[in-house]
C-alpha cells in the first residue's frame, strides 16, 4: 500500500496537469503532502487546480513545445529543493488515416507526446536537478502496442515513447533515476470525448473491447503513484499496461 508518508515533502513536476489524468495525479500527490509543479496551457484550468491545495501546487501555463520555457520552469522549481520525480501526461490525439495524412498534424503529435517527454527527462536527468532515487513516468498508451485504424501518428508517438523509456532508463541508471512508462486503455477524460468521432461504429465499439470496462483517472493515478514511490524501487525501463483487458 502506498502510504501518505511515501509522498510527504517530496517534489514532482506533472505535465498535462490542467486536465484528466495529469490533473488527478497532481491532486493525489498534493493531498499526500508533495509539492507539485503543475504544467499545462489553460491558465483557468490550472488555477482551478491550484485552489485545491494552494500551499502545495504551483502552476505554470505555457505550450510545452517551448523547450526554453520548459527548461526555465524545471530549473526554477528545482532551485528550492531537488525533484523526486516527474510525470509526462501532456498528450494529444488527432485522427490520421492514411488517405488524409497531414505531416504538420503528425509532427505536432510527435512533438507533444514524444519529444517533450524526452526533453522533460533530459532536463531532469542530472543529480543537480533530481535526487538519487527519483522516478520518472511517461504516459504512453495501448495504442503504442496494438493497432487501431486512423491512429498512425498517435500510435507512432506512443510506441516510440515506450522504446525511448527503455534506452533512457539504462542511461539514467548510474544517476539512480528510474524511468518507466504506462500504457492505459480507454480512460474517461476530455481526450476520450474528443475522440468519439474517430470511431466509425461509435466509441461503444471500443468500450466493448475492454472486458473490465473503461478506466477512470483514479485507476491511472494509483499505478503512477506506485511507480513514483519507493515501493517500485527495483522497477525501471518497464511499460505497464493498464487497460481492463483490452490488449489480451
Ligand atoms: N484518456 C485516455 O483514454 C488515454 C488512454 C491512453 C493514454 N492516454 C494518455 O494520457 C495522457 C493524458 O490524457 P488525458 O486523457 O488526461 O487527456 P486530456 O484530458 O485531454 O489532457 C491532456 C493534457 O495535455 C495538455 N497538453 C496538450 N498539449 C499541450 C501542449 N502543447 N503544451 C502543454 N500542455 C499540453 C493539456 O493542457 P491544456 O488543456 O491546458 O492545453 C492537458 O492538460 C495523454 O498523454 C494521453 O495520450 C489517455
Amino acid at each position: 500500500m502506498i502510504t501518505t508518508d511515501e509522498f510527504e515533502s517530496k517534489r514532482f513536476i506533472i505535465t498535462g496537469a490542467s486536465s484528466g489524468i495529469g490533473r488527478k495525479i497532481a491532486i493525489d500527490l498534493a493531498a499526500k503532502g508533495s509539492s507539485v509543479l503543475a504544467l499545462g496551457r489553460n491558465q483557468d484550468k490550472l488555477q482551478s487546480l491550484k485552489i485545491l491545495y494552494p500551499e502545495k501546487i504551483e502552476i505554470e501555463a505555457f505550450d510545452i513545445l517551448d523547450f526554453s520555457q520548459l527548461k526555465l520552469v524545471v530549473e526554477k522549481f528545482s532551485e528550492k529543493a531537488k525533484l523526486d520525480g516527474c510525470v509526462h501526461a501532456a498528450g494529444i490525439n488527432k485522427f490520421t488515416p492514411l488517405r488524409a495524412l497531414n505531416w504538420n498534424v503528425f509532427e505536432k503529435i510527435m512533438k507533444t507526446n514524444l519529444y517533450s517527454g524526452i526533453e522533460l527527462i533530459r532536463l531532469c536527468a542530472s543529480n543537480k536537478i533530481s535526487n538519487s532515487g527519483s522516478s520518472i513516468v511517461m504516459i504512453s498508451s495501448v495504442a503504442g502496442i496494438k493497432g487501431e485504424m486512423g491512429f498512425t501518428a498517435y500510435a507512432s508517438s506512443k510506441g516510440a515513447l515506450i522504446s525511448a523509456v527503455k534506452c533512457l532508463a539504462l542511461e539514467l541508471s548510474n544517476s539512480k533515476i528510474r524511468v518507466n512508462s504506462i500504457s492505459p486503455g480507454v480512460v474517461e477524460t476530455e481526450l476520450t470525448k474528443s475522440m468519439e468521432s474517430f470511431y466509425p461504429d461509435g466509441i461503444e465499439s471500443v468500450v466493448k473491447k475492454h472486458p473490465g470496462g473503461i478506466g477512470n483517472v483514479d485507476d491511472i493515478s494509483n499505478l503512477v503513484q506506485f511507480l513514483l514511490s519507493n515501493k517500485s524501487r527495483w522497477i525501471t525501463g518497464s511499460n505497464y499496461i493498464i487497460d481492463g483487458g483490452y490488449t489480451i
